[in-house]
């Protein structure tokens, strides 16, 4: 089963490039760019990496970004991980990126699409991996600054696939940024939202209702809301699960509690992502080897869920049909269990 799920044609829909940023590296740009770190060690970093909620992981991640000053580094970063996800099957990925964590200490935000897109580029070529960009506003920070920085990248509107909120939950409502969400349906963006993470099952409904999201991140929450979990049924509405994350950010206590099954056979369209796989310890196989295996997935769930994540994408209808062919024939190729 294990080789089973690294090879099986994936698309990763919920990860975030600045939680890709492994350590090495981390340090390697830290003194490319004479930039600072509290770590001496790669053994040093990674022993920092012991979380008790999302905002204690989300203090080392806004420090570890530090480092990324130049097109260079977001273009090293992005390759970096297209070449680790091309090893675990991953054939198509819709990447999440920060402007705001960027903008706010003096990086431009045009250097940091164009580091990401010329390493997006560079491993359609070098991985055959398809991509696409959607923008995150940081919901710690104002409705405001959301606004400022969706009108900055006006401009760069083709290069965008969608928006999503990201950030602190908790206090921090999918109402605030509603007329944010609002003005990027003016511009043609569709949008997705992290919700009922560490959020009650109230602000995935908020998300639907007034953010009208395509996809809910995390959603792990529904469960608590029957009605809302039948919504999300009739809807097809993808959730991005991301179990690694769930237990290191103290979601789940451990993979054995998590409720990815309990959803699967609720009915509900579940992906399985890697979030921020540097901090959390795996990349979008690692995630499905590990849930599989403390859960009992079936061979067929685990079809499933690599299906789900292809037709919850942003790809076109050929695009889709040609992948979810490539999944077909990969998968009757394979000797039976
Ligand atoms: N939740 C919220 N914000 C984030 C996360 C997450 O899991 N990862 C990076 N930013
Ligand atoms: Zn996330």
């Amino acid at each position: 089963m294990d080789a089973f799920i690294q090879q099986i044609p994936k698309a990763e829909l919920h990860v975030h490039v600045e939680g890709t940023l492994e350590p090495e590296l981390m340090l390697a740009l830290s003194r490319r760019n004479g930039v600072a770190l509290p770590y001496a060690s790669v053994e040093q970093i990674r022993a920092a990496y012991e979380f008790d909620n999302l905002q204690s992981f989300l203090d080392l991640y806004y420090a570890g970004m530090a480092v990324l000053r130049t097109s260079q580094d977001f273009h090293d970063l992005t390759l970096a991980y297209l070449q680790r996800s091309a090893a675990q099957g991953t054939r198509h990925v819709e990447m999440f990126f920060d402007p705001q964590a960027h903008t706010e200490r003096g990086v431009p935000l045009e250097v940091v699409m164009d580091g990401i897109e010329s390493g997006l580029d560079a491993g359609r070529d070098q991985h055959g991996i398809s991509s696409m960009l959607i923008l995150c506003f940081l919901r710690h920070l104002s409705a405001e600054s959301a606004m400022e920085i969706l009108e900055h990248a006006r401009p760069h509107r083709d290069r965008i696939a969608a928006v999503g909120l990201d950030s602190s939950e908790l206090g921090h409502p999918p109402s605030k940024f509603q007329k944010v969400f609002d003005r990027a349906r003016d511009m043609g963006l569709p949008s997705v939202a992290h919700a009922g993470e560490e959020g009650p099952a109230a602000y995935i409904t908020e998300a639907l209702d007034l953010l009208r999201v395509a996809r809910v991140d995390h959603g792990v929450r529904c469960l608590d809301d029957d009605a809302l979990v039948a919504r999300l049924v009739e809807s097809r509405m993808p959730l991005t699960v991301c179990p690694m994350s769930n237990v290191k950010l103290r979601v789940f206590d451990t993979m054995d509690d998590h409720n990815l099954r309990a959803m699967l056979e609720r009915g509900l369209c579940v992906t399985i992502n890697s979030d921020d796989p540097a901090y959390f310890g795996g990349y979008a196989a690692d995630n499905l080897a590990a849930a599989q295996r403390a859960l009992d997935l079936s061979r067929a769930q685990v079809i499933e869920l690599t299906r789900n994540s292809f037709e919850a994408s942003f790809l076109g209808a050929s695009d889709k049909a040609r992948l979810l062919a490539e999944l077909d024939g990969w998968v009757a190729a394979q000797p039976a269990d």
